[in-house]
């Protein structure tokens, strides 16, 4: 079955050229895109869909939520609302509910978020453990995850549960968890903060994941200047999220490695964080992409959609720029960016995931903030909206 899509007011494709084109169509099927040309020389196919003058570009890549959870922390959202500061401990209270829940339900919520993202043009997700902190809860969390994600990270190095010595548990995450849900897994990922790993014992983590075969990511500098950026890029990471308080030399470093800076504005908003300075990474060559962070306790959207109207308004991005970040961008942070594998691009022998705007132009998702824009989307070439 090939399905003709015509009527197309702006297509981005995020090929090589960047161009937005306005007289294209293009054809799917079998889940993938298999003609794209000008649209008074579209081939037939079984069945023709018009959108109407509307944008069509890729689906959102979202590249770092944590689904996998029990519990609410809507309390401790409003104590921050009225002046509280987050803290890395409140990690605890989700791993109280999350070791709570059945496997059932942390399915259940995971899948939930999903389809919410899904609704909202997110076609290609990644979700992190971190939230059961002991083999068995870890290993549940993996499998779970790795039944709603595209793509799962063994974040066992999330912080330090209270009732452990941290060199003890350093060698459970590093060890017996690690074995636990390896055959769920593809990244390893460390939270280097203050109050969470610092840079020796993040050091530690990424690399004995690397050996395992994992690809690196890394919670970096969020809350201070933690020197997780810096290692991240000193060791090739696929990633380092985060990145609010960054110095010359952080940028630099970065710019000089091929690890992308992957920016969480919902985050940043939701615990009056620093926005981090996306235009100085720009200007200095680094590729960076837009995530939602979807959590419990510190950014509950699963909203791409609100995350680049957040990156434009607030993080000075163009329009491009951030749609560039939450899709191609993003894919590059989970070495997807190129190849028959790759998503957030929209190129003939790719994924047919893409997404139809109610709006003609890419440029009304931050013109037009808080409007749910979203109309159709397709993943592998099937409506999921
Ligand atoms: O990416 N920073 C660390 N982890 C999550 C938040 C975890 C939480 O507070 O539950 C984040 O913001």
């Amino acid at each position: 079955m090939t399905e003709l899509i015509t009527g197309i007011g702006e297509l981005t494709t995020h090929d090589d050229s960047g161009e937005r084109r306005h007289d294209a169509a293009l054809v799917i099927g079998d889940g993938h895109i298999l003609w794209i040309g000008p649209a008074a020389q579209a081939p037939a196919a079984d069945r023709q869909t018009d959108v109407g003058g509307r944008a069509v570009l890729p689906g959102w890549v979202d590249t770092h939520t944590h689904l996998v959870f029990g519990g609410d922390r809507s309390a401790e959202f409003e104590a921050r609302m009225a002046g509280q500061a987050y803290a890395a401990g409140g990690i605890n209270t989700t791993v109280a509910a999350t070791r709570a829940a059945s496997e059932g339900e942390l399915v259940a919520t995971a899948r939930g978020l999903r389809r919410e993202a899904e609704a909202q043009g997110t076609t290609f997700l990644e979700t992190k453990t971190g939230y059961g902190l002991d083999v068995a809860s870890e290993a549940r969390s993996a499998r779970a995850a790795a039944q709603v994600a595209d793509v799962v990270t063994f974040l066992g190095a999330h912080i330090v549960p209270p009732d452990m010595d941290r060199r003890d548990y350093l060698d459970l995450v590093t060890g017996p968890m690690l074995s636990a849900v390896l055959p769920y897994v593809q990244f390893i990922d460390a939270f280097c903060e203050q109050g969470a790993f610092d840079v020796e014992e993040t050091r530690e983590v990424l690399l004995v994941g690397r050996a395992a075969g994992l690809g690196l990511r890394v919670h970096g500098n969020q809350l201070g200047f933690s020197g997780g950026v810096r290692l991240a890029a000193e060791l090739g990471a696929h990633s380092v999220d985060h990145c609010n308080y960054l110095e010359p030399a952080d940028i630099d470093a970065l710019a000089a490695s091929t690890t992308v800076a992957t920016l969480l504005p919902a985050c940043d908003l939701s615990t009056r964080q620093p926005f981090p300075p996306a235009r100085r990474l720009l200007d200095a060559g680094v590729s960076i992409a837009l995530a939602t962070n979807c959590n419990p306790g510190t950014s509950y959207t699963t909203s791409m959609p609100f995350c680049v109207a957040t990156a434009v308004l607030q993080m000075g991005l163009t329009v491009g720029e951030a749609v560039w970040a939450a899709t191609r961008g993003a894919a590059r942070s989970l070495g997807r960016d190129q190849g028959a594998d790759a998503v957030g691009s929209l190129f003939v022998g790719g994924r047919a995931d893409l997404q139809v705007l109610n709006a003609p132009s890419i440029s009304h998702l931050a013109y037009r903030p808080g409007v749910p824009l979203t109309a159709s989307v397709w993943r592998r070439g099937v409506r999921v909206d």
